[in-house]
């Protein structure tokens, strides 16, 4: 989509860290945006500091694990805005992983948010996309998390893999309808999803803080600290506007991460080689 001016985003998770940088950084190239997020008062906050640059930025309230809630935020962005061309599946939560505490509740929460999410989205957006034939774009916000297992046994990993596979497929499929998709990996940067349980519906019972002696707590403070000393979102959300424009598929934040995932291809054409050898 090369021209954005005049035209509509949607933004979940927008009211912080990457999804509030998404939604000023199309705000200040002409669009009309929708930042939906389930946090209220940080959306309010955020949507009246945009709004006092002289942005064009209105909020919904959304819980992006309940497509009725998707919906209902999809209608009010129509009603606001009329047709929306680019849609952020970016909303996301990290929850505890590991070996040692396996929740099953915080695996359906982080799999409800970071993939079920990512599914409403689509499900909600693509008829209507299609429909208008304006053009349109998706940006689906995975993480460096959905390349490499270095996270372990882990909630997040496995819904940041399933969303890029997602966007993969979706962009062959959409391809020649001119529908572009992106899918967002970035590895740390400066926001609050270290603190992502303040937004743990009760539906998924408390929050687990691990005991900071313990191993899970050492290396979730270990993971807080790098993600206070990453990228700024402002720099992602560069990135993730011209890849809109230049409808680039993947977007990565860290190029020195390659090694990690030239190591784990690496072992998977090993183990082709083995096959095509016995
Ligand atoms: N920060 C990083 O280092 C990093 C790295 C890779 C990928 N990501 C991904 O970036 C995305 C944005 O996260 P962030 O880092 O900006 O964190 P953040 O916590 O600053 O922002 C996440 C936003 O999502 C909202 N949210 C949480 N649950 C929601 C729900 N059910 N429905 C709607 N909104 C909900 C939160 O209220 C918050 O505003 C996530 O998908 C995350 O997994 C972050």
């Amino acid at each position: 989509m090369q021209e954005l001016a005049g035209k509509t985003a949607f933004v979940t998770g927008g009211a912080s860290g990457i999804g509030y940088a998404l939604g000023q950084a199309f705000a200040e190239a002409g669009m009309r945006v929708m930042l939906a997020d389930i946090e209220t008062d940080a959306l309010v906050a955020a949507v009246e500091t945009l709004r006092n640059s002289g942005l064009e930025v209105r909020g919904v309230t959304c819980d992006v694990a309940d497509p009725v809630s998707v919906e209902h935020a999809a209608q009010a962005s129509f009603e606001t805005f009329g047709n929306v061309h680019v849609v952020c599946n970016n909303a996301g939560v990290a929850g505890s992983g590991g070996i040692d505490n396996i929740s099953l509740e915080t695996w359906r929460w982080v799999l409800d948010v970071n993939l079920m999410g990512v599914l409403h989205g689509v499900f909600i957006f693509l008829p209507h996309i299609r429909a208008h034939g304006e053009g349109g774009h998706f940006v689906n916000t995975a993480s460096w998390a959905g390349m490499q297992s270095g996270l372990g046994f882990s909630s997040y990993s496995a819904s940041k893999f399933a969303v890029v596979n997602m966007s993969e497929g979706l962009a062959i499929q959409l391809k020649p309808l001119g529908i572009g998709v992106t899918v967002l990996c970035p590895s740390f940067v400066r926001t609050r999803i270290s603190e992502s349980g303040r937004n743990r519906p009760e539906r998924y019972g408390p929050t687990q803080v691990p005991d900071p002696a313990s191993p899970a707590g050492a290396r979730a403070a270990r993971l807080a600290e790098l993600s206070q000393s990453g990228l700024d979102p402002s720099n992602v959300a560069a990135r993730v506007l011209t890849a809109v424009c230049e409808d680039e598929l993947y977007v990565f934040t860290h190029p020195e991460t390659r090694a990690e995932v030239e190591e784990r291809f690496a072992a998977i054409l090993a183990a082709l080689d083995k096959a095509a050898a016995r």
